[in-house]
């Protein structure tokens, strides 16, 4: 076979000075298909949706010289880049030679030329990338990690990476995993029921982050503006399509901005990264609009999902209502799946908890747009938030979107060292976990603020997959750590 540069396969679909020239391809092939005396073969080499349909002339390459050209195999071709014959595709190329780089023996693997349900290829994710769906998602969740980057970059923020060990439970909610060397077959005790964690490896009780963001905002209270976008852990037991054990998170925090600041950065944010999928993942999204409309055209009118990109261009083009806990309370009191019972947790009164139906309700039913609520109740926030003077809210922030519910988290901090030691002092959290955090109240505090953006749930809402497991490479869930 002749040596020639590999050309990607996306290249040759808009690179016209490749037309009537040899080019050279590899990739893994998708189908085969033939006659008597010609076979097409469609490639992909996951550069882009669209496959490059390689057209073998069996004058040319006898038919027993590609017979190991089977879906799932690898293989080298060199040949002609030609304006296609067929109307399916625009460019095709005449096959000279042919490779087989790996063999798939189709009496063994997996992925036949045919729909596979999402669970199948959940549970041979080393190979789902090979799927149009699934190498649609991942190459969508590379351009928004690097949207996300560009979008702070832009702005002057400076990303932080904040430490994945640590000994404080940022969210104070007592999930966190633990990370340790001791022997677990025989732990040292230093009275009858306590470890003595001074032996383990750090010399203190460690445990692997829930949120970056004690530490960002230390550095945001110098370097100003700050973010933080790595993985977060928590040992929750929630069996969800919307939970991961293991899920990354952008956490952005600001000096000198309050509450109001941060509602405008989450908002001018969320909707850049939604224009940044529409302006350069065109074809994918494409390809999972009409996937998401296969799946739901089934489903009863009211059950379905709305178009994809309709979808994005609407929440792109709207204002988040912004409305208070308290406001929120009002409408779901008076809201008809309440009185008629039909939410599971039916909402009693002031101070319960937001679940993601009523959340949903709220954004699907009553607003038909993303909504942001601010000032919940104390009792169901982290210790951080800023305490209002009313005594029983915080300036908290949760953004709430279509068919997700919460995907923004996030608050103005407390920066009055009193106020934050007493909220301390009450919810029981050692000092000495804490010391270094409290004492930036005490040394030039300034009002701040940030947030947290769940990077799956933010994936959920561009890709419209309807699973958070299938938007996350290799996801980690209860009873779940696979490949
Ligand atoms: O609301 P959360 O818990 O907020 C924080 O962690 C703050 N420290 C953020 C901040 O202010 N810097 O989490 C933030 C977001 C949620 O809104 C949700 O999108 C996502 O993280 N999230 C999860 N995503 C997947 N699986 C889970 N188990 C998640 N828990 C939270
Ligand atoms: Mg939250």
């Amino acid at each position: 076979m002749k040596k020639l540069l590999r050309t990607k396969i996306c290249d040759l679909f808009t690179d016209e000075s490749k037309y009537n020239k040899e080019v050279n391809v590899k990739g893994w092939v998708r189908t085969k298909r033939g006659s008597k005396n010609v076979a097409f073969i469609a490639l992909n080499d996951g550069s882009t949706i669209n496959n490059i349909q390689i057209v073998v002339d069996f004058n040319i390459i006898p038919e027993k010289d590609i017979s190991k050209v089977t879906t799932g195999a690898s293989i080298s071709v060199n040949g002609i880049l030609v304006e296609s014959q067929g109307s399916k595709q625009k460019v095709e190329i005449n096959a000279s030679s042919i490779i087989v780089l790996g063999e798939a023996n189709p009496e063994e693997y997996p992925l036949q030329p045919k729909k596979h349900s999402l669970e199948f290829l959940r549970e041979n994710a080393h190979l789902r990338f090979r799927t149009n769906t699934f190498s649609a998602v991942f190459r969508i969740r590379h351009a928004m990690t690097f949207a996300i980057h560009k979008y702070f970059n832009d702005k002057g923020y400076y990303n932080i990476h904040t430490p994945i060990i640590t000994a404080s439970d940022a969210e104070g909610a007592g999930e966190m995993f633990r990370v340790t060397t001791l022997d677990l077959k025989n732990l040292p005790l230093y009275d009858e029921k306590n470890i003595d964690f001074s032996k383990d490896f750090f010399g203190k009780e460690t445990s692997l982050t829930v949120s970056g963001q004690l530490e960002a905002e230390l550095a945001a209270l110098a370097l100003t503006q700050v973010y933080t976008f790595g993985p977060t852990f928590r040992a929750e037991n929630s069996n969800t399509t919307r939970h991961l054990a293991e899920f990354w998170m952008i956490e952005p925090e600001i000096a000198f901005a309050d509450i109001n600041d941060n509602m405008d950065i989450a908002e001018d944010f969320l909707k850049y990264l939604i224009k940044y999928a529409l302006d350069n993942c065109n074809d994918d999204l494409q390809f999972l609009s009409k996937r998401l409309a296969d799946e739901e055209k089934n489903k009863k009118m009211q059950d379905r999902a709305p178009e994809l990109i309709g979808k994005l261009k609407s929440v792109y083009e709207s204002d988040f209502e912004r409305i208070t806990y308290t406001q929120a309370i009002e409408i779901l009191l008076k809201s008809k799946p309440n009185k008629n019972k039909k939410f599971a947790f039916v909402i009693e009164g002031w101070g319960a908890d937001l679940q993601s139906e009523h959340e949903r309700y709220l954004v699907e039913k009553y607003f038909k747009k993303p909504v942001i609520i601010t000032d919940y109740p104390k009792e169901i926030k982290a210790f951080y938030m800023k305490q209002n003077d009313d005594g029983k809210t915080v300036r908290a922030m949760d953004i709430l979107f279509p068919q997700i519910g919460e995907i923004v988290g996030g608050s103005q901090r407390e920066e009055e060292y009193d106020k934050l030691n007493s909220i301390i002092k009450e919810q029981n959290i050692p000092e000495k976990d804490i010391w270094w955090y409290l004492q930036t109240r005490k040394f030039g505090t300034v009002p701040h603020s940030g947030f947290g953006l769940g990077f799956e749930r933010l994936m959920l809402f561009i890709t419209g997959m309807g699973n958070i497991r299938d938007v996350i490479p290799f996801p980690r869930t209860p009873k779940n750590a696979e490949f």
